[in-house]
């Protein structure tokens, strides 16, 4: 248990407060958009008043290099899936662009996603994806957290960048988000912490080397400096519950799309910032 003594350590002795946050004033443009990188919290947020992208808490030169698309690393990956769309495969000799004329059709569908679709379920971008290359192409489903599935994910959620996010968590939603809620309040893992004990009870404080976010996703996929590539939302919170010693759940699994729910939800009102670029 040495872990979650240095963590609580850590946690407690360089607590820096909030307002020492090197880009707390800075504001992100992109492309002459600005985004909304703060705004009060959704009233379902009990214990928080105002949220705030993960952008806010990163170093002057990581923000810089969201704030540039020619600069903006992840725009290599975003190439090749513009490539991608594209390219013929599978049994019927498609590609997504014989039907979606270009990736421009799927403006506004990231900033509601994951959604409950007409059969009841929750469905999430890679689904949706992987439902037309088996159903409609087919060919091979991708692999969730895969290149070509994050770079797709990342092409299709640009078209939304600068819109708000606005997942609906009422109807036939409500006990999937519940599930959700529950998951991101539970302590698990040998560290014995939940999500919120980070990223709601310590955001803005020094975690060993990095400054703790809200763990928003509303940059997602994201790419990050630490791994050269683009990461999914399941694969970072599978990174975070490895992180407490926890067994992750499975990328695609119901419990992670119910976290996926609450944690969008959790962004309401900020903007669609993919591709965002963090540590
Ligand atoms: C044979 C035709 C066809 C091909 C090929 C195809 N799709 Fe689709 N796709 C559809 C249809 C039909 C729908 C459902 C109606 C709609 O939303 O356009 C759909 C829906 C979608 C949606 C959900 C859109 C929304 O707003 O709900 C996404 C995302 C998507 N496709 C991505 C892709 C990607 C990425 C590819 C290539 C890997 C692809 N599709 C290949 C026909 C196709
Ligand atoms: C021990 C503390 C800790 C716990 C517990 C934890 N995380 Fe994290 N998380 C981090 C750190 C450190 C980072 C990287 C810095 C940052 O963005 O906060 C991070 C990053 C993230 C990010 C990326 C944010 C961004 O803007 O790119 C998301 C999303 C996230 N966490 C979600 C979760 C979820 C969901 C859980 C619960 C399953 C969880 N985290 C549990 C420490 C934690």
């Amino acid at each position: 248990m040495k872990f979650k003594k240095l963590i609580t350590v850590v946690v407690g002795a360089l607590a820096i407060p909030f307002a020492a946050i090197a880009g707390e004033d800075s504001q992100l443009t992109v492309e002459g958009q600005l985004m909304v990188t703060s705004v009060a919290a959704p009233a379902h947020m009990e214990n928080v008043d105002e949220i705030f992208s993960g952008w806010v808490f990163r170093k002057d030169e990581t923000q810089a290099l969201q704030m540039d698309d020619f600069d903006n690393p992840a725009f290599i990956f975003i190439d090749k899936a513009i490539d991608t769309f594209s390219k013929v495969e599978g049994t019927a000799g498609k590609a997504c662009v014989s039907c979606h004329e270009s990736p421009e059709v799927f403006k506004g569908l990231r900033a509601s996603m994951p959604r409950i679709n007409s059969s009841g379920e929750l469905e999430t971008i890679p689904e949706l994806v992987n439902g037309c290359r088996t159903e409609r192409m087919g060919a091979e489903k991708w692999k969730w957290s895969g290149g070509s599935m994050a770079g797709i994910v990342g092409l299709i959620g640009l078209q939304s960048r600068g819109m708000p996010v606005n997942v609906n968590i009422d109807g036939a939603a409500s006990s999937t988000w519940d599930k959700g809620k529950e998951l991101y309040y539970t302590r698990v893992g040998q560290l014995n912490m939940s999500c919120a004990n980070c990223h709601e009870d310590n955001y803005g404080n020094m975690i060993r080397a990095d400054h703790l976010s809200m763990g928003q996703i509303n940059g997602f996929p994201t790419y990050r400096l630490k791994n050269a590539k683009l990461n999914t939302i399941h694969g970072r919170f599978k990174g975070c519950m490895k992180n407490i010693r926890a067994t992750p759940y499975k990328e695609g699994s119901d419990e992670f799309k119910a976290l996926e729910l609450y944690v969008a939800s959790r962004s309401n009102g900020l903007t669609i910032e993919t591709p965002s670029v963090r540590n």
